[in-house]
């Protein structure tokens, strides 16, 4: 055991956000914020009026004209018109020939300033030749419109022999809408010309290597002439893994056709509609269960609106397979996934990446099961959790070592009071008032590891200057998570320096390449472990450097806080590195970590896709106004896991963070498209995000202190980012359980997601309330 750790900001401590004080303040830099160079361009994309059409002919004599323009690109003028994160090609960077969405991007004007591009885009004309369009994902499936990737299928046991020999049976189908991102910095990106081949993008995004890749692509350069930088994002939720290329292609083209710096950043509107966004899903369900609750099979269908391209669709899809059992053992089980083309956006991914419209099932499996035995919901779940040997295989054949849902349910049972509560929301429905409460508790099982096994690989690359202080850069970006404080926590305690002593730096593909994007909530596990990698190659040196010098054994020389111990000698750490300067020991490295131990065979589907599970529960009560569907969220009592937090301050916060975003999908955000194909919620009038005020009245969240990872992860923490975004499932069931108050609790009310008021208050009726 060490002793108390006695540097400022090491791992496990709170340590605020390293840059928390500069968002509040404006002082942090964003990609918008660098100074322009002198005659910087600016670039508006022009965007289909139609949802599927021929392009007959494009009139942009007017645009050319207007004031300010310096330049029209067309699909023409593009070298290699596609950014295709997946190789499929199906993604120009402006629309040839036909379009295939309304938004979808046709020209980019580049003019002298911002305000003259955009006017310009308005004179365009634009002849189409309708085409039939279908937007809906029912609707696609009705229309036989093609899969935009290859669908999965999970399979194991005898699913038909075990539904027909379950005493019970029951059919239920659930859409799950879709969600805008809403970041609060939209896409951007500036590009500044170099010599040669060379172009240098910032973009805000959280792939830089495939930014890089991409533009090299569209440009036709190599990658070694393509440098991209992202010091932050405004928030990215997934929403910039794929989806920057396109705007980073456009400057960097301008950019070297002129010969001067070209920004690209669309109004929040234009962002809306022509970027992508959560996928909304069609999921169809059949249960077999015992009288116990217990269930004997499972066989579903997972359909989602992709939008016109694969884009991450696949991989979107497949993890909502992987999450349709949630923390529930499923004895025979088939899932299989949809993964529909439609006339709308090309959707990507977001904030748990197809693991909630997966999971929700899972819930809503244990939801239906519990009205039709007309048992409490939690009772249910337990009696599916995961277990030992014999209920511990998933859908996709990985056993489950690690489960602590039991533990983690019984203590938030027990400190939120859960039995007292739900007694006490039954008896106040049992009145027959106006205003109905619900209560529900849910769970969450999130599988941590990118399932395309490649990308578990991070690099990082620190510097120890001769002054003592040091230089961290590693492979993955800051978009609000913390993970640059993570990280240089990580490189504070292996030196054992104070935080303030690490400097943290601009993501670039110039320091560490070949990065997967910063997402599957993997930064810190990745990163972390890559510049623990690269701080103690150094620290290595520095100790055969000391011993070597002094004349001691290698273990007499000890890094403690801000002191090293050699032999009974103790100098600081900036001597040290004076010395070791002088003594020419190399003072940089290159760290690298790649995830053991995980594989996965799609064709077959089996394999070890995930490294590790991260868990937690939440209890939601709600009342409802059964005359109008209105709602409040009255308490909310969360436990998640986390293992050893690396740093609970930041890891309490995107718990919280996920909880509020989790819960505006699930019942204000609504996505609308108009038979025309036009996304009518485009802004924040139309679409309404949660604010402030529709916080939990009560909202405890606590870490589960006591979990330490099974897999030697970094500082044994679990990864943060997505998983609690599934916890206000119990927001969503408890709504239904209000809702099923006006009958009796006889069925349930299989509200759909968002449960807007509008939705809440169908239900109502349906069920036969007032
Ligand atoms: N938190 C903030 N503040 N802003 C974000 O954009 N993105 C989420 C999550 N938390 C996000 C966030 C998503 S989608 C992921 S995958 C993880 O952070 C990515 O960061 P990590 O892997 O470092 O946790
Ligand atoms: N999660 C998030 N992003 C991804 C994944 C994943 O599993 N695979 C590819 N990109
Ligand atoms: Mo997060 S959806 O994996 O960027």
């Amino acid at each position: 055991m060490r002793m108390e750790p006695a540097i400022r900001g090491g791992v496990h401590m709170a340590q605020r956000h390293d840059s928390a004080h500069k968002h509040v303040t404006g002082e942090a830099e964003y990609t918008d914020d660098i100074v322009e160079p002198v005659g910087t361009l600016h670039a508006y994309l022009g965007l289909s009026e139609r949802a599927h059409a021929e392009i007959v002919a494009m009139d942009l004599e007017a645009v050319r004209a207007a004031p300010g323009v310096v330049d029209v690109f067309t699909a023409a003028d593009i070298p290699h018109n596609d950014v295709s994160p997946v190789g499929k090609n199906d993604d120009p960077v402006l629309a040839a020939g036909k379009v295939e969405f309304l938004g979808q991007p046709v020209f980019a004007v580049i003019a002298e300033t911002r305000d003259e591009a955009r006017r310009a885009t308005k004179l365009a004309k634009v002849e189409y030749r309708d085409l039939p369009h279908v937007t809906d994902v029912a609707e696609a499936i009705e229309a036989g419109y093609p899969f935009v990737t290859d669908p999965l299928k999970l399979e194991r046991g005898d699913v038909a022999a075990a539904m027909a020999a379950a005493p019970r049976r029951l059919k239920g189908r659930m859409r799950v809408g879709g969600q805008d991102h809403f970041y609060l910095e939209g896409h951007i990106a500036f590009a500044l010309p170099g010599e040669d081949d060379e172009v240098t993008v910032y973009s805000s995004t959280q792939h830089p290597s495939e930014v890089q890749h991409m533009v090299g692509h569209v440009l036709g350069v190599p990658s070694n002439a393509v440098t991209v930088i992202v010091r932050r994002m405004g928030g990215g939720f997934g929403g910039k893994e794929s989806q920057p290329s396109l705007f980073a292609a456009i400057v960097a083209l301008a950019a070297k056709k002129w010969g001067r710096a070209v920004k690209i950043r669309p109004d929040r509107d234009d962002d809306m509609t022509a970027t992508g966004k959560r996928h909304d899903f069609l999921n169809e369900y059949e249960v077999g269960f015992d009288d116990e609750g217990r269930v004997l099979a499972v066989d579903a269908s997972f359909a989602a609106r992709c939008g016109f391209s694969a884009d991450l669709s696949g991989a979107v899809t497949d993890r909502a397979l992987f999450h349709a059992d949630n923390a529930y053992y499923y004895p025979a089980v088939r899932l299989v996934s949809k993964p529909m083309k439609t006339n709308t956006v090309s959707n990507t991914a977001f904030r748990g990446f197809g693991g909630p419209q997966g999971l929700i099932i899972g819930e809503r499996i244990m939801e239906e099961i519990a009205y039709a035995l007309g048992k409490d919901p939690l009772e249910v779940r337990r009696a599916n959790f995961y277990g030992g040997p014999g209920r511990d295989v998933t859908p996709y054949h990985q056993t489950v070592t690690d489960s602590i849902i039991d533990k983690v349910v019984d203590e938030l049972v027990a400190s939120s009071d859960y039995a007292a509560r739900r007694r006490a929301v039954l008896d106040w429905n049992a009145k027959g008032g106006v205003i109905r409460k619900g209560i529900a508790l849910s769970t969450v099982k999130f599988g941590i590891s990118f399932t395309a096994t490649w990308y578990n690989q991070a690099g990082a690359l620190v510097h120890v200057y001769n002054d003592g202080s040091i230089h961290l850069n590693h492979g993955g970006t800051e978009m609000g998570q913390g993970l640059n404080t993570k990280v240089a926590q990580v490189v504070a305690d292996v030196f054992q320096v104070d935080l303030d002593r690490v400097k943290i730096t601009a993501t670039t593909t110039a320091k560490v390449p070949n990065t997967s994007a910063t997402a599957a909530s993997s930064g810190s596990d990745l990163n972390g472990m890559a510049a623990q990698n690269a701080a103690e190659q150094i620290k290595d040196r520095l100790v055969d450097f000391a011993a070597e010098q002094h004349s001691v054994e290698k273990d007499q020389v000890v890094f403690e806080p801000n002191m090293i111990r050699i032999g009974n000698r103790r100098v600081s750490f900036d001597e040290l590195i004076r010395e070791a300067y002088l003594g020419r020991v190399h003072l940089s490295a290159a760290g690298f970590y790649k995830t053991p131990d995980i594989h996965w065979d799609r064709a077959a589907g089996k394999g070890r896709p995930f490294y590790y599970y991260a868990y937690g529960a939440a209890v939601s009560e709600v009342s409802v106004d059964t005359l109008t569907g209105e709602y409040v969220v009255d308490r909310v009592d969360v436990l998640h896991d986390v293992g050893r937090s690396l740093n609970p301050a930041v890891d309490k916060g995107q718990v919280e963070g996920a909880f509020i975003q989790g819960m505006g999908w699930l019942t204000t955000e609504e996505l609308w498209w108009d038979d025309k194909g036009r996304l009518r919620t485009h802004a924040p009038s139309t679409y309404k995000i949660p604010l402030a005020s529709d916080r939990p009245a009560i909202f405890n969240v606590k870490l589960a202190d006591w979990s330490v990872n099974r897999e030697a992860t970094i500082r044994r923490s679990k990864a943060v980012g997505e998983p609690p975004f599934m916890l206000p499932i119990s927001v969503l069931e408890a709504l239904s359980m209000a809702v099923a108050s006006v009958a009796d609790y006889r069925e349930c009310p299989r509200l759909d997601a968002p449960a807007t008021p509008e939705r809440v208050l169908a239900a109502i009726t349906r069920l036969g309330g007032w």
